[in-house]
């Protein structure tokens, strides 16, 4: 195990993980007037109070230049001014008419970064008048993530000479502001980045063992944690004969990785977010075609989010008590992978008759779900999966698939999709779907031949290991997690999908009722 580690890292002599790639962020009531100018507006009337520290004739100058533009005010509509006043530019940021919200005051911030990257020098952002400055440097630090450890210097991407020169968030109450950012912006940020790097990371060098490692060392020192992992001869101890089945055509061992974090009262039940961690998806025996078969490497999205959101609630130390159960295995076709056909037995005892080994995240949540409802008898069960193909055809990547029975916990999650911008749209999980999935010598079998609805049949199939009086949801997250349309917060690559959705889902959490 040790052995295979020092290999990988050998081979691509790995460069120490970069030190924070955006500008420093700070706040403050008051800023020279030099440099860059970040202007948010969403109508021209926000002019005369934003851009108060204009003098009189530079913000005629801008109303003009607005007004000849055309300038509709719409949110993330940019127009760059130059040579006006004592500032070498003036960026103005549209922010669509209407309330702003903790996303899209992210979605400002993230504007403001990667329109900003490339100057040379101090950027200043006006925010007088903005309910929660400290959701500006949010999503400026997430807007600014770039992946670019594998980059020789002379093949990197532009270079970004205003890494080092701050960026001044300007607001009237800029103490608070800054204690609400060290409090709980950036632990946000730190749950995203380590999400985004996981998924970034090719699979040569992200496995189950060294998943482990680095979320080992992203919750050094933090307050509150407890870390378990449970390997190959732990996980035949408790009988989990479902993930190890996934994991058995690779060279790389299975992992079953459970993070906890107690910041509520002890008493109180926690919710356990289990992921799906297939750290390369190759399809295993039932061999996937080689088109586009690399972004497989990114399968492991769904437990990259759930150690994720739980670093962003210990970091803020937030009330909650939660479980992440990181279900970790490598999908590969070796001499002693799983065939279609072979029989295996889950925690919960349940056997599964597997008719298609690309249908393995399913196999590695099951028994990830009947663990955590045994061990921790949660309050509600959530598990993230990059699960189908079915669910980028049924809903696209602007929303997550969400799966069901109990409405309470539908409506929670719907709306932290709301106000964080990662939506859910609910599909169907009907009781039909039992009969559809009969095996004839097992319990249940883990694909329906030519199946539709698939994404429902796979959320079936992993709700039917969690007993029905517990709250469960399933999301299927397959397409959110790389390269994903949500705006100016999510550059180009891993989106780190599902972050800011558990994190605020998590800390709003109120008791379900049982299922009908
Ligand atoms: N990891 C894939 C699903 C996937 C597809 C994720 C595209 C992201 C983008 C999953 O393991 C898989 O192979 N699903 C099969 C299920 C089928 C065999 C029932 C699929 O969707 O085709
Ligand atoms: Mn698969
Ligand atoms: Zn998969």
């Amino acid at each position: 195990m040790r052995l295979i580690a020092a290999a990988a890292l050998l081979s691509l002599s790995l460069p120490a993980l970069p030190a924070d790639a955006a500008r420093p962020i700070r706040f403050a009531s008051e800023a020279p007037r030099t440099g860059a100018l970040v202007l948010p507006l969403g109508s021209a009337a926000d002019l005369g109070t934003r851009g108060a520290m204009l003098d009189s004739a530079t913000r005629a100058a801008v109303m003009r230049a607005l007004t000849s533009a055309e300038f509709d005010y719409s949110a993330n509509s940019t127009l760059a001014l130059r040579g006006l006043g004592s500032w070498s530019q003036i960026l103005v940021v549209g922010t669509g008419a209407g309330p702003l919200d903790a996303f899209k005051l992210q979605e400002i911030g993230g504007v403001a970064a990667s329109e900003t990257a490339s100057i040379d020098g101090p950027v200043t952002l006006a925010a007088s008048g903005l309910a929660d400055p400290a959701q500006i440097a949010v999503g400026a630090d997430l807007g600014s993530y770039s992946f670019d450890r594998y980059k020789s210097a002379d093949s990197a991407s532009p270079p970004r000479p205003g890494r080092s020169a701050p960026l001044t968030i300007l607001t009237g109450n800029a103490g608070s502001a800054q204690s609400a950012y060290a409090r709980s912006g950036r632990a946000l940020v730190d749950g995203v980045h380590l999400t985004r790097d996981l998924v970034n990371e090719p699979a040569n060098v992200i496995y189950p063992e060294t998943f482990v490692q680095r979320t080992q060392e992203a919750f050094r020192g933090v307050g509150g944690v407890a870390i378990q992992v449970l390997d190959v001869p732990a996980m035949e101890r408790l009988g989990m004969g479902s993930i190890l089945s996934v994991g058995k055509g690779s060279a790389r061992p299975p992992r079953m990785l459970i993070v906890e974090y107690r910041g509520g009262n002890s008493p109180a039940s926690p919710i356990v977010l289990a992921g799906k961690g297939i750290t390369f998806d190759s399809g295993g025996i039932s061999l996937k075609p080689g088109a586009g078969m690399w972004e497989m490497k990114a399968d492991m999205a769904g437990a990259a989010a759930v150690v994720g959101a739980v670093l962003a609630l210990a970091k803020q130390q937030a009330p909650v008590n939660v479980v992440a159960i990181a279900a970790l295995a490598e999908n590969m076709p070796g001499g002693g992978a799983t065939r279609p056909g072979d029989v295996v037995k889950a925690y919960n005892g349940k056997t599964i008759e597997i008719h298609n080994t690309d249908a393995e995240g399913r196999l590695v949540l099951a028994d990830a779900v009947a663990y955590g409802e045994s061990r921790y008898k949660p309050a509600a069960i959530v598990d993230l999966a990059t699960l189908t193909g079915s669910k980028v055809t049924a809903v696209g990547d602007e929303y997550a698939g969400l799966f069901t029975r109990h409405d309470g916990l539908a409506q929670q999650l719907s709306a932290a999709g709301e106000t964080t911008g990662e939506l859910l749209w609910r599909l169907p999980l009907h009781p039909n779907y039992a009969k559809d999935m009969r095996s004839d010598i097992a319990d249940i079998k883990n694909v329906v031949e030519g199946g539709q609805p698939g994404a429902s049949f796979g959320a079936h199939f992993i709700g039917s290991f969690v007993t029905p009086a517990t709250p469960w949801a399933h999301l299927d997250i397959a397409g959110n997690e790389m390269g994903s349309s949500t705006g100016p917060t999510v550059p180009s690559g891993a989106a780190g999908y599902g972050v800011r959705l558990l994190d605020r889902f998590v800390r709003d959490f109120r008791p379900v009722a049982a299922a009908k």
